[in-house]
């Protein structure tokens, strides 16, 4: 199919029933669906959206176009969950159907509030010439799980001094106000964020910019979001348009943070230290959080970026969500755990210990394509050691430490299939440790790795051959002790 603009910004029902059933088809025969994370069931996944939990169950939605593999008319695809685990397609959330969101329900969140969820979301239109014209609109979901939207946007224009790249509302609540912070595009082409204000959540107040020390960082913030952890305030955002700098903002566009003091919503400043990146791997961006019952803060994100074709296009899908992580604060950096829930996954367990000396070595039962793994390797002069995973002829990934250069390095070099190719195949990242434990999510295409228990995260699609499952540890260059276990998952 080519993607003409009439292909892309069409709404499922205009699709033939068999479009749909060829394109299903071609999902279902694909050899790289994942089967733990959370995948569109046709189409096109993008940013999380909505995260929340409400009324005894957690609700996810995500950026959805459901025709094919490209970035066309977006809908709010909505799925649940009560462990953060098991996840259940409930179907589409948000459809664009009215004058305020033409052109695609784009990213937003949500928040309960007198016994409702209320989704704040950006409408994109565009106009006969094909200009953008944003606009926040509020959807309300009831305890049944209907969701109604008002006539009306909440926010129906830009403010002076920024341009129609407007988007992406994040709200929390404080006291007994809401605020809502906004990716925005400043007339000079710089990217920034803006915060609105509202006590009833329907009617919205510009409280103005949010001023940071980035003040000329890229030429737009997408996804904010903002929270305070830990007596921190925490700003998140997906900046378009850094160049890379060291190991550091490889990937076409990053996704990062920034922490220091609480905002004060009337002083509208926020002192904080550097940028950081919080994945280090290759596919991901437009993270979302929310904090859940018991208080822990949780981040969700898209495991992909725009404007890359994926090996899955071909069978008329792409992309899929992270796990579910939660943040804490160490020293003044954000920490990123997988969610324990997760662990309900663990099935058969392998064990291998052993002291590796200038060799590579597999174990029993340490070989599959979807399984968690946690090797720890301690009492180390080896110059190099790490894993290779998803391991076939000609194939395989690699994640070392490099004890020379101080740097944990991903290689997808020869991981399969290419991705991505022109930013690269390797992603690096300083980490000065005595002990180095690289703790690992591998599903049928793709792998998180979590570093000394969330020091730094790798995430990555890959798209090795099914029958390329092998798992080898190794050292080079002198000894290290290795100290592993694997489940099935
Ligand atoms: C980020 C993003 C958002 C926008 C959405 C559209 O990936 O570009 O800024 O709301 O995707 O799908």
């Amino acid at each position: 199919m080519i993607w003409t603009k009439e292909k892309r910004y069409r709404r499922i029902e205009e699709a033939s029933q068999e479009e749909l059933l060829k394109l299903r088809s071609e999902v279902n025969g694909c050899k790289w669906r994942q089967s733990y994370h959370i995948q569109p069931e046709t189409g096109l996944l993008n940013d999380p959206n909505g995260f929340s939990y409400f009324n005894g169950e957690y609700h996810l939605f995500y950026q959805w176009f459901p025709l094919g593999p490209v970035h066309g008319l977006k809908y709010w695809y909505h799925t649940k969950s009560k462990d953060l685990v098991h996840w259940e397609n409930v179907g589409i959330g948000i459809e664009p159907t009215t004058a305020y969101d033409s052109h695609g329900a784009y990213s937003g969140s949500a928040i309960e509030h007198e016994g409702k969820l209320y989704l704040l979301y950006t409408g994109n239109t565009r106009d006969d010439n094909w200009v953008r014209h944003p606009f926040q609109c509020m959807a309300i979901m009831d305890q049944s799980g209907e969701i109604v939207k008002l006539e009306r946007p909440v926010i129906d224009r830009v403010p002076a001094g920024y341009t129609d790249h407007f988007r992406d509302p994040k709200i929390w609540k404080e006291g007994n106000e809401f605020f809502a912070v906004i990716g925005a595009q400043r007339l000079n082409e710089t990217g920034c964020v803006v915060l609105y204000r509202s006590e009833d959540l329907l009617h919205w107040a510009f409280a103005g910019e949010i001023s940071t020390s980035l003040e000329n960082f890229g030429y737009m913030w997408e996804c904010p979001d903002y929270f305070t952890l830990q007596d921190k305030g925490v700003l998140i955002f997906s900046p378009q348009g850094i160049e890379p700098k060291g190991d550091q903002f490889e990937n076409i566009y990053q996704s990062g943070y920034v922490l220091g003091s609480q905002l004060v919503p009337n002083q509208l400043s926020l002192s904080h230290g550097s940028f950081y990146e919080l994945d280090r791997g290759f596919d991901f961006y437009a993270p979302q959080t929310m904090v859940n019952p018991d208080g822990r803060r949780i981040l969700v994100g898209w495991m992909g970026l725009p404007e890359i074709e994926y090996p899955t296009d071909k069978n008329g899908w792409a992309h899929c969500l992270t796990l579910p992580r939660e943040l804490s604060i160490k020293e003044g950096k954000l920490i990123q755990q997988p969610v324990k829930e997760l662990q309900t996954l663990r099935g058969q367990q392998y064990e291998a210990n052993a002291v590796l000396a200038d060799e590579s070595r597999g174990f029993a039962g340490f070989s599959g394509t979807a399984y968690e793994l946690i090797a720890e390797f301690a009492d180390f002069d080896a110059s190099k050691f790490g894993i290779e995973f998803r391991v076939g002829k000609d194939e395989k990934t690699v994640v070392q430490y490099d004890a020379v250069q101080k740097k944990v390095i991903l290689d997808r070099t020869n991981s399969g299939e290419v991705v991505g190719e022109d930013y690269g195949t390797v992603r690096k990242c300083s980490l000065d440790a005595p002990v180095i434990k690289f703790h690992l999510f591998v599903d049928v295409s793709s792998v998180e790795i979590f570093i000394n228990d969330g020091e730094e995260v790798f995430t990555s699609r890959i798209f090795p051959k099914e029958d390329s499952h092998g798992i080898r540890f190794f050292a080079t260059g002198g000894k290290a002790n290795l100290c592993a276990v694997k489940f099935e998952v």
